[in-house]
């Protein structure tokens, strides 16, 4: 079957967004970085550690709600066999959110002590959120703020348009989330990276892509298949048109002379993989060789 075609990035994004960072860099203590737990390596941005080194980072793992949690709880592995603090997080509902703040103080301990002992300890912490588009920056920053959101705050020392949100007693969190642009030279990247929804529809072609998906779903996780009230068995030896097109049927989607509205089935499936509607369906799991 014909591969997704590959992707662009657009080195343009790229550089406003390193401005972006660069700018504000100077202004946190630390940096949070948020991934798709389904993807979390294509939803990273490779050239993010080396703008902020030398800052502490911490890592998301949002919308665990829709990926598998056995393979959640690898990649979480993984990243603390490496030294970087990770943690998942729903930030639709909330889940995962209280250990959040701890982790920070765990992971600022050091610099709340050089406060103290320097008479500073008034001085609130605070961190940036970045993210490749439609990670849930927005969705995590509300929940994280509430209602302290909206306060617009200037103070000497932050450029104008800035905006902190309190978070905690002695935490603040930019308003401003850095958006990161994936960057997919691989076609595989950029594949998965539009099975989330990370990039747009238009840039694919819907049909192809929601037959990849299905095609890795019966691979994978065959008995997702049921929501559709297709058995392992029947979905078996179909060409990936013919499981769309089954699909469709299946939920009654037909035109005229009986014939399946496959660009319809196509945007269904799409739609309910990345509302987690399908299953808990993670598509990456992390490198074997853990340094
Ligand atoms: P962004 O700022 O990084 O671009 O992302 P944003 O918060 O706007 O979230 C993008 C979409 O992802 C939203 O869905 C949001 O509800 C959803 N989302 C964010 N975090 C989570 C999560 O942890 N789990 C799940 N399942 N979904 C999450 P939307 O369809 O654009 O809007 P709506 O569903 O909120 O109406």
């Amino acid at each position: 079957m014909e591969q997704t075609p590959s992707i662009q990035w657009f080195p343009g994004h790229m550089a406003k967004t390193r401005r972006m960072i660069g700018e504000c860099l100077p202004l946190v203590d630390i940096v949070i970085e948020l991934r798709d737990a389904r993807i979390p390596q294509s939803s990273a941005n490779p050239e993010l550690s080396g703008w902020i080194s030398g800052k502490k980072q911490l890592i998301v793992l949002n919308k665990c709600d829709t990926a598998d949690p056995a393979i959640t709880a690898r990649w979480l592995n993984y990243y603390h066999k490496n030294g970087i603090p990770a943690i998942a997080v729903d930030s639709k509902t909330g889940k995962g959110l209280n250990q959040f703040l701890p982790l920070v103080h765990e992971e600022l301990a050091e610099l709340i002590e050089r406060r103290a002992s320097r008479g500073m300890a008034g001085r609130p912490l605070r961190m940036m959120i970045v993210g490749i588009p439609n990670v849930g920056k927005s969705s995590f920053i509300n929940k994280m703020a509430g209602e302290k959101r909206a306060k617009v705050e200037d103070r000497p020392g932050v450029t104008r348009g800035k905006q902190w949100v309190t978070i905690s007693r002695d935490l603040e969190l930019l308003d401003m989330p850095g958006v990161l642009w994936p960057k997919f030279d691989d076609p595989a990247v950029g594949e998965r990276l539009a099975f989330t929804g990370a990039v747009k529809d238009q840039v694919l072609d819907i049909e192809l892509l929601a037959m990849r998906l299905l095609t890795l779903i019966r691979e994978e996780y065959p008995a997702l298949l049921s929501r559709y009230k297709i058995t392992p068995d029947a979905a078996e030896g179909l060409e990936p048109y013919e499981l769309l097109e089954l699909v469709g049927r299946k939920r009654g989607m037909l035109i005229s002379g009986g014939e399946v509205n496959t660009e319809r089935a196509a945007i269904m499936v799409l739609d309910e993989y990345r509302a987690g509607k399908l299953g808990k369906l993670s598509l990456e799991t992390p490198p074997k060789e853990e340094v």
